[in-house]
């Protein structure tokens, strides 16, 4: 195994470690979209920014969606497109991507948003998510909530260890999670062993903590309407997603999801 980073590097195992045999992401993404859409459309464009293997793009190209996937990652986007022949992919960054298509709506799952770490990454990103949308389009997010950690200490106290078996070969990660409070940045470190290994191979990536308020202000100032900001139930919350969920905006849980709408105004 060799790479920038062992998951998107190798995605059969990152889908084997993060496995969602009932599309409950995808499922979740179709519901908000039947709760929240300002018009029917028959076969509603939709682009899943950091679309990673391309699960939750094509399997909402099966439940009539035009999708298109967009990641920075080849290993990733050649597995997606092998897997999921139905839906265009891209490789682009989001933080500058440009498309010509306009679309229905723009997913951007699993905390992908929070690679934009500093505030001129978000706005540019929310920009380009504002400029790709046709108007009353909506964003949708997931992803981890920076108000979780006010208070609670409970992922980043200890180390996690987990095994995988890949190959024949058995992969033991052990994840540090610690905030970086000056640059507001949730940091990891996982540390891969295996027995035929060299030696450890060391990873580390990070997440921005962005807080619901400061969100709303990023959103306003892109030009769009929050109509739903919620922690409970998501794709990745116990108990999970459920179609006539009620959502709760107490917003003190380790997941936010996001529905915002495009105004039709320039951002
Ligand atoms: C945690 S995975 C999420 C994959 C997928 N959305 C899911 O929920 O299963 C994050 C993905 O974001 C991609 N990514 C990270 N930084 C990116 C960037 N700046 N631009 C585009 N994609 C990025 C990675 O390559 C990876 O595939």
């Amino acid at each position: 195994m060799t790479g920038e980073n062992f998951l998107t590097d190798n995605p059969e195992l990152y889908e084997q470690q993060f496995p969602d045999p009932e599309h409950v992401a995808a499922r979740f993404v179709d519901d908000l979209v039947r709760r929240f859409a300002d018009r029917a459309v028959t076969t509603p464009r939709l682009l899943d920014v950091g679309c990673g293997t391309g699960r939750d793009a094509g399997h909402l190209a099966t439940l009539g969606y035009a999708a298109t996937g967009l990641d920075r990652s080849v290993p990733m986007l050649t597995y997606a497109q092998r897997r999921h022949p139905a839906v265009r992919f891209v490789q682009a960054d989001l933080r500058t991507f440009d498309l010509t298509d306009r679309f229905d709506v723009i997913t951007c799952l699993d905390s992908a948003l929070l690679y934009c770490h500093h505030n001129a990454d978000l706005t540019v990103f929310l920009r380009r998510c504002h400029r790709h949308l046709r108007p009353g389009g909506l964003l949708l997010a997931e992803m981890r909530n920076g108000a979780f950690f006010l208070g609670n200490t409970e992922l980043l106290d200890g180390i996690r260890t987990r095994t995988v078996t890949w190959h024949d070969v058995t992969y033991t990660s052990a994840t540090r999670l610690w905030i970086d409070h000056r640059a507001q940045l949730l940091r990891r470190e996982r540390v891969w062993t295996w027995p035929t290994g060299p030696r450890p191979l060391v990873q580390t990536s990070a997440w921005r903590l962005l807080f619901p308020a400061e969100l709303r202000h990023l959103l306003d100032t892109a030009g769009f309407d929050v109509v739903a900001l919620f922690d409970t139930p998501g794709p990745r919350t116990d108990p999970p997603w459920h179609p006539a969920a009620v959502l709760s905006d107490v917003l003190s849980g380790d997941r936010l999801h996001l529905v915002a709408r495009r105004r039709n105004d320039a951002a």
